[in-house]
């Protein structure tokens, strides 16, 4: 089964880049931070306004839009057999604090573009085709990653954990829904999607690496997603004055840290691949005065790697290390938190296949590659075949400021992913 178009060949999917540029753009202004940096925590104002810019996108590409619970947005294209599984395809919008304007944001205008694009060549689906936007990608605001895919495929475990999780300022998670206009946000078996609720999943994103720009190829085919894990750790000493506090009777909660940030370094090393790393992205220090001894040390630490025996070797070490720590310094270790520890997800040959080819109708060189980087397809890949597309991005830099990706290779990634999303629809 080939899809069919006005003027039957691929070449009639003509991207309206400009357009689509100015949509990232106009998204990129709900920001706490000024340009151009992006700053858009879950549930924030300026949240809450991207998501009625995306819900409009969808209104005037004539989906049918629906809302879940905790605001994951679906938008819908009937197809002429709807009662089969439908083709869905999507992202995030959310941004971490000082990141970048593609991240996510392509896999969700990018995708409304892929309807209009394939409304214009004639194409009529069989399958109806989904545009999903996902609630809260980033885990900034609730120190949860995927928050609304995990949902999406059926985390019983974090529906209890969200009801009592609480942000940096003690707002409960369903008070922040309800700000945020989400007054149903606790029931979340209405979320769930039962396994074949879609026959594919596909996500355009920038490939937040340098592959694809050094080795000029238009497109990445992902094959697997790299397993990712954070942790929360609290150490606590007595602290005291900077002064008068003798070096040898100090129990100095925030040398423990620093030391476990230099031991997750070496852990991380002594694993030998390159494919495992490991971050320390926060490192807050309590009270925080130069001249008080930090009595409390929080740090996060976020560790990935393709292979997950290793990586859950890595984390293994590192708990060691902060109990070791702790003894050594005399300090409580009083949270040792592992808040997540995913395994690596693989792409469906199914969705892999349908984007080689539609690479090569479209004259785009391609290459089969990992996604280092976490993405909603990890968890959609629970109960949908999955597979992903990345386009080159300027050096490989994402989350920060300086992220960008070229209007061509975005257009590329668009076309690939419509006719991707065509071929799949017709199968
Ligand atoms: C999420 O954006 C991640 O991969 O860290
Ligand atoms: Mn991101
Ligand atoms: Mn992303
Ligand atoms: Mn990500």
């Amino acid at each position: 089964h080939e899809p069919s178009f006005h003027d039957s060949s691929s070449s009639s999917l003509s991207v309206d880049t400009e357009t689509l540029q100015s949509q990232i753009d106009e998204l990129s202004t709900f920001s706490d931070t000024p340009a151009p940096s992006v700053t858009r925590i879950l549930y924030s104002e300026k949240d809450v306004q991207a998501r009625g810019f995306v819900k409009k996108l969808m209104n005037i590409s004539g989906l049918s839009v629906r809302e879940d619970a905790v605001g994951n947005i679906f938008g819908r294209w009937v197809g002429s057999e709807p009662e089969l599984a439908p083709v869905s395809t999507g992202s995030h919008i959310d941004a971490i604090p000082y990141s970048g304007k593609y991240d996510g944001v392509v896999g969700v205008l990018g995708a409304i573009e892929a309807v209009n694009v394939l409304k214009r060549s004639g194409f009529k689906p069989k399958r109806s085709l989904e545009v999903i936007m996902f609630t809260s990608e980033e885990p900034t605001r609730f120190g949860i990653s995927c928050l609304g895919s995990r949902l999406l495929a059926g985390s019983e475990e974090l529906a209890q954990l969200l009801k009592r999780t609480v942000d940096g300022q003690n707002i409960s998670f369903s008070d922040a829904a309800n700000l945020a206009g989400y007054t149903n946000s606790d029931d979340f078996s209405s979320i769930f999607l039962e396994k074949g609720s879609y026959s594919a999943f596909i996500e355009l994103h920038i490939e937040q690496g340098p592959i694809l720009e050094e080795e000029a190829i238009s497109i990445g085919v992902v094959t697997a997603i790299a397993a990712p894990a954070s942790i929360k750790v609290d150490f606590e000493g007595n602290g005291g004055h900077a002064g008068a506090g003798l070096m040898p009777k100090r129990n100095d909660a925030g040398l423990a840290a620093t030391e476990l940030a230099l031991a997750v370094e070496k852990h991380v090393l002594e694993s030998g691949s390159i494919d495992t790393v490991g971050t320390v992205g926060i490192l807050e220090l309590h009270p925080g005065a130069i001249n008080s001894i930090p009595s409390k040390a929080h740090l996060e630490i976020d560790t990935r790697d393709i292979d997950e025996h290793r990586r859950d070797l890595v984390i293994e070490k590192i708990h060691q290390s902060a109990l070791s720590i702790s003894k050594a310094r005399n300090v409580e270790l009083s949270e040792f938190k592992i808040v997540n520890q995913d395994p690596p997800a693989l792409s469906e040959e199914l969705i892999t296949k349908a984007t080689e080819s539609a690479c090569q109708e479209l004259n785009l060189p391609y290459k089969k590659m990992i996604s280092r980087a976490y993405h909603d397809s990890l968890f959609m890949a629970r109960i949908s075949p999955m597979g992903m597309i990345f386009i080159p991005c300027y050096k490989g830099y994402s989350h920060k400021p300086e992220e960008f990706a070229a209007q061509q290779d975005i257009a590329n990634g668009v076309r690939v992913l419509a006719l991707t999303l065509a071929k799949l629809s017709v199968s």
